[in-house]
């Protein structure tokens, strides 16, 4: 009878937004935000001479950059384990979530094209869109043949791809691009760049297959034979008799360290015309999704414990789950700016399919703090790893919210980013000149009285 009752509860707790605090100890989870990389696909593009042109890719639709089955089943596996960590249900980690898709407590957005909109898609496919999930036929989705029984389609919101500086790091933004020039003509890039092992890896490349590469495009090479090596490996080792696993190895550690230098990490830090360019180009690339991603936490907080009556806390107040479905260098963008990307950079150089990371914000009941989880999922197949430790100032899987929040000011972009992107003179030129500006003025001013 206690059973039954117990029972009951707990499926109205599973089915409403009700459901209690999920604790671990004096810490209560609060809200979860992830930042996933799309499954496997087909090259985006690649080198003119390369046999496997966009004709080789047949699947998802077809042709260049599309998510394969593969891709998709790497995004559904990793919804069901969201779901097992998160949702609730019988043997979850954290009882968090509702069994059923309630669209009050969470909301996906994606990059703007096809291979991260299907892989939240497939996610959600995993996490919510079963047919033993509890969902109900004509509550939840139509109770009509043909529809997939338990499939609850989930709205996956996105935005113009060009201007979204919070998940494309290929957005059309003119100062990444000038930092980037500045950033290769320091000594550091400079040295690596001409080094033998460097060059003559290039080199080799080009006079192979009679192209040459700016360094930010490099990576085509290397993408492309990754995937030519899950899709065609034989007929690759055919059809390019140079290619060796060797060779192949020396393109990717060259790409590894095109990667990072993009992202502003140098051996010793590089200064040019007054600026600390690593920081300033991980600003551009880490600073309006870090910043998205805090103002939203804090938000939550001050929502439910700072006594704000906002407009948009009655959304916030039901919002436990937040997506970003998005790129290896979107993933890569936060573990940089946490300062723990070389968990990603092993054994490959930047994360791998379905590489998720979640930002986890808990309450500490006791002393009424915010504190933050970071949790990792490093490629399909693996458990989350809880990786807190790692990051500077935090000692133990808990770390306290202001470590997140001053990651969040340092890499604050001084005006809103899509007005920072145009901005390609380095600021204290600006102020030099703007200060001449006005002693001129003051100067005109003093002559003319
Ligand atoms: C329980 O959790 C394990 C591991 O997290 C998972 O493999 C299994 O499918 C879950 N069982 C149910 C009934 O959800
Ligand atoms: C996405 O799909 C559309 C329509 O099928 C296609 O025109 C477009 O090239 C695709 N874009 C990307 C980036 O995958
Ligand atoms: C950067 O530091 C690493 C490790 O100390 C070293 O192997 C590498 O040669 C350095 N690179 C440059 C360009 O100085
Ligand atoms: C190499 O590339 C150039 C420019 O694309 C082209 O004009 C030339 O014919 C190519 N040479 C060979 C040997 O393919
Ligand atoms: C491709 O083949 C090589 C050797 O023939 C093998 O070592 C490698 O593991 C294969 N790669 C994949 C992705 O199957
Ligand atoms: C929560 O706050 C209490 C009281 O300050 C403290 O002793 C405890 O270590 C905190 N717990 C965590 C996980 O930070």
């Amino acid at each position: 009878m206690f059973r039954v009752l117990f029972f009951t509860i707990a499926w109205s707790w599973a089915y409403g937004a009700n459901i209690p605090p999920v604790r671990d100890g004096v810490m209560e989870l609060k809200m979860v935000h992830i930042v996933w990389r799309h499954g496997d696909r087909s090259p985006t593009t690649t080198f003119k001479a390369d046999p496997f042109q966009e004709d080789a890719w047949t699947f998802g639709g077809g042709g260049w950059g599309q998510l394969s089955p593969m891709g998709m089943y790497q995004h559904l596996a990793l919804g069901k384990k969201l779901r097992n960590r998160y949702v609730y249900t019988v043997n979850s980690t954290y009882n968090f979530l509702p069994s059923v898709y309630d669209q009050k407590t969470m909301y996906v957005r994606s990059t703007g094209i096809n291979r991260t909109l299907v892989s939240a898609t497939s996610n959600m496919l995993g996490m919510y869109g079963q047919d033993d999930y509890g969902s109900t036929a004509g509550t939840d989705y139509p109770d009509a043949k043909g529809w997939p029984r338990g499939f609850v389609p989930i709205p996956i919101h996105t935005v113009d791809y060009d201007s979204d500086h919070i998940g494309n790091m290929d957005s059309n933004c003119p100062r990444r691009e000038w930092l980037w020039n500045l950033a290769q003509q320091s000594d550091e890039v400079k040295n690596w760049r001409n080094s033998a092992a460097v060059s003559s890896v290039i080199d080799k490349l080009t006079s192979l297959v009679n192209e040459t590469w700016s360094l930010e495009d490099f990576w085509i090479v290397p993408d492309a034979l990754f995937i030519e090596q899950i899709y065609y490996n034989e007929t690759l080792r055919k059809k390019n008799l140079w290619f060796t696993d060797d060779f192949y190895n020396q393109i990717v550690a060259v790409n590894d360290q095109i990667y990072m230098y993009e992202y502003g990490i140098f051996n010793k830090t590089v200064t040019m015309q007054n600026m600390n360019i690593g920081l300033e180009l991980l600003k551009v690339r880490s600073g309006p999704l870090m910043n998205d991603m805090v103002d939203r936490i804090n938000r939550k907080s001050d929502c439910t414990y700072g006594g704000s009556k906002a407009d948009d806390c009655n959304w916030i107040n039901g919002l436990k789950y937040f997506v970003y479905s998005a790129h290896d260098e979107t993933v890569y963008a936060v573990l940089v700016a946490l300062g723990i990307e070389r968990f990603a950079i092993i054994p490959h150089g930047y994360p791998l399919y379905s590489a998720a990371v979640s930002v986890e914000y808990w309450r500490n009941t006791t002393d009424n703090n915010d504190y933050f989880k970071l949790v990792y999922h490093k490629q399909s197949g693996d458990d989350f790893s809880v990786m807190t430790s790692e990051i500077e100032g935090c000692g133990g899987d808990y770390c306290s919210m202001d470590v997140l929040i001053q990651v969040a000011k340092r890499l604050k972009t001084d005006q809103p980013i899509d007005q920072w992107c145009l901005v390609t003179e380095s600021s204290s030129t600006h102020s030099i000149s703007i200060s001449f500006v006005f002693i001129l003025a003051a100067i005109i001013n003093y002559f003319s009285l």
